[in-house]
């Protein structure tokens, strides 16, 4: 069965699947996306990511190409189609086809363009040691809370990472505190045992996985401070981990030179990926089910 992507109304063969060169994501990165977990053959948490590409589609005055109810039923065709288990859905919006001109096209339709990747969750292996991160400069706009195509310095961020060894590098904004990472939320929980990630504004993701594992914490008691951090809490922190739909919650054992805590994954880490896990896999049985 070849793997198929949904391009502007078709189901075509994945290696065939493309836009025109005047598409003004490919022009001017003038689009927006989403990345949602598939597990065990669900969309995790799909109504949460359906509201944020909503948000971001009206932040940047993009029309939806269809109603939400449409887009609901080609992911799940798409994922049927794909027969992908575990993996990732990515979905793009552009504002569209028009010749190249800044200003937004007088008359253009939104492009949609799904794909899927098959993806096992991250190893036991992995998951033993934990990752490191480096630290990097926020070099971005003032709108991070907008998911937009435009990747530059996530790209350039996420390559300095991967040549020093590390999975990720945390940006840090010019009052030395971490945002975020280049495709994660950063959490700490530091030398006094709060748990502490950064609040939601223009300067971060609203990721969705953290917002899922802010919920559970919530509910399970967990003292919990939405507030910056400085790179030198981090290092001093008794552990960290990260967020995002591909990784879940992933355990940081390094940061630039300095080990976390015992530079092994620390116990709150492993207890919140584990509830995360279990949520993921409890809302997959409650919507088979429905
Ligand atoms: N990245 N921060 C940034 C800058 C991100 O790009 C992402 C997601 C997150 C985590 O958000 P969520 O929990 O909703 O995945 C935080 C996706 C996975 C990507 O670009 O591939």
């Amino acid at each position: 069965m070849p793997r198929l992507a949904y391009v502007n109304g078709r189901y075509v063969p994945h290696a065939q699947a493309a836009v025109h060169i005047e598409d003004r994501g490919y022009q001017f990165a003038d689009g927006v996306y989403e990345v949602v977990p598939v597990y065990r053959g669900i969309l995790v948490d799909e109504e949460p990511h359906l509201d944020r590409l909503d948000r971001s589609l009206s932040e940047l005055r993009i029309a939806w190409p269809m109603s939400r109810e449409a887009l609901r039923l080609i992911l799940g065709e798409l994922i049927r189609r794909n027969g992908l288990t575990n993996g990732l859905v990515y979905l793009q919006m552009t504002r569209g086809t028009a010749p190249r001109d800044h200003k937004f096209p007088a008359a253009s339709e939104t492009a949609l363009v799904i794909t899927t990747k098959r993806q096992n969750p991250i190893s036991e292996a992995v998951l033993a040691e934990g990752v490191s991160v480096i630290t990097i400069p926020d070099i971005r706009w003032r709108r991070c809370d907008i998911k937009s195509i435009s990747l530059l310095p996530n790209v350039l961020g996420k390559q300095q990472a991967v040549e020093a060894g590390a999975y990720e590098a945390w940006q840090v904004d010019d009052d030395g505190y971490v945002t975020e990472g280049t495709s994660t939320n950063a959490w700490i929980v530091s030398a006094e045992g709060q748990l502490v990630t950064r609040g939601v504004e223009h300067a971060i993701l609203n990721g969705i996985t953290r917002r899922s594992l802010l919920d559970l914490v919530r509910e399970a008691g967990i003292a919990l401070e939405e507030r910056r951090f400085t790179v030198a809490e981090a290092k001093a922190a008794r552990e960290a981990f990260l967020t995002s739909s591909s990784s879940f919650v992933l355990p940081i054992t390094r940061i630039d030179d300095s080990p976390v805590g015992s530079g092994k994954p620390g116990a709150l880490t492993k207890r919140l990926r584990e509830h995360y896990v279990s949520h993921i896999t409890h809302a997959e049985r409650k919507k088979a089910l429905a």
